[in-house]
C-alpha cells in the first residue's frame, strides 16, 4: 500500500511567530492514521525551528528547493547536504514557479533530482502543463519530457524513495482545481510512464495532485486511484484548512 502523503508548501510566506503558532495547531490536530503522513515546507530561513518544533512528532520536515551543487562558490544557494544537515526528509523540486519565474529548466530539474536523491533527501518532483499546453492537446507530451528529462539522468531505480506531483499550472493559485477525473488521467499517464521500466516502482511511487486543493474538493481528489495526497499551497496556511485536507487523507484509509 502506497500510502497518502499531504504536503504543505509554505512558500514566501510567515514569520517566526505565525510559523510556531501554525506548526503548533498542525501537530496538536494531525490525524494519527498510518496511512497518512503529513509534511510542512516552511521558507529556509525557518527550516532550523521547524525541526526543533517538529522533532519527537510525526510531522515531517522538507524544503521548497535546493542547489544541484554539493559545497563551494555558490553565493545564495542552498547544498542538499544541508536540508539534511538541518532535519529535512524532503524537498520539492521543479515547482512550476521555479519553471516559470527562476528560469528551471527541465534539465536543471532532473540535476536537482539527482542531487536530491544523492544526498539522501527524497525530492518531490512537481510536474504540469499551462492552460495553453491543455488546450493546444499537449498535456501529456509535457508531462513526458518534464518526466522524461529526470528519468534520462537518474534512471527509474531512483524513483523508488521519490515522490511525484501533479500540478496543472492553470490550477496553482486560482481557485480552478482539476476534477477528479481530469487529475485521474494525468496521475495514470505518469504511472504508465514509469511502469514502461519498472512495474514495481511505478506502483509504490506517490503521487500527489496540487492545484487549488481544498478541504471541500480534497475527498473527490484524494478518492481516485492514483492520486496519493496532496501538494498544498494556499490552503497549508491555516491549520484548519491544512488539517481539514489531512483528515479526507485519513478517511480514505
Ligand atoms: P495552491 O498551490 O494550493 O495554492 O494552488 C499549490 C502549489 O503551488 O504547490
Amino acid at each position: 500500500m502506497r500510502g497518502f502523503l499531504v504536503a504543505g508548501n509554505w512558500k514566501m510566506n510567515g514569520r517566526n511567530a505565525v510559523n510556531e503558532q501554525l506548526a503548533g495547531e498542525i501537530i496538536a490536530g494531525m490525524p494519527h492514521s498510518d496511512s497518512v503522513e503529513l509534511l510542512i515546507c516552511p521558507p529556509y530561513p525557518y527550516l532550523a525551528s521547524m525541526a526543533a518544533k517538529v522533532d519527537g512528532t510525526a510531522l515531517a520536515l522538507g524544503a521548497q528547493n535546493l542547489s544541484e551543487f554539493e559545497s563551494g562558490a555558490h553565493t545564495g544557494e542552498i547544498a542538499p547536504g544541508m536540508l539534511l544537515d538541518v532535519g529535512c526528509k524532503y524537498v520539492i523540486v521543479g515547482h512550476s514557479e521555479r519553471r516559470a519565474m527562476y528560469g528551471e529548466s527541465n534539465e536543471c530539474v532532473a540535476r536537482k533530482f539527482a542531487a536530491a536523491s544523492k544526498a539522501g533527501l527524497q525530492p518531490i518532483l512537481c510536474v504540469g502543463e499551462t492552460l495553453e499546453d491543455r488546450e493546444a492537446g499537449r498535456t501529456e507530451k509535457v508531462i513526458e519530457s518534464q518526466l522524461g528529462a529526470v528519468l534520462e539522468l537518474v534512471g527509474i531505480e531512483t524513483f523508488a524513495t521519490a515522490v511525484l506531483a501533479y500540478e496543472p499550472v492553470w490550477a496553482i493559485g486560482t481557485g480552478k482545481t482539476a476534477s477528479p477525473d481530469q487529475a485521474q488521467d494525468v496521475h495514470k499517464h505518469i504511472r504508465s510512464i514509469l511502469a514502461a521500466q519498472d512495474d514495481n516502482i511505478a506502483s509504490q511511487v506517490r503521487i500527489l495532485y496540487g492545484g487549488s486543493v481544498n478541504g471541500s474538493n480534497a475527498d473527490g481528489l484524494f478518492a481516485m486511484t492514483d492520486i496519493d495526497g496532496g501538494l498544498i499551497g494556499g490552503a497549508s496556511l491555516k491549520s484548519a484548512d491544512f488539517l481539514a485536507i489531512a483528515a479526507a487523507a485519513a478517511s480514505q484509509g
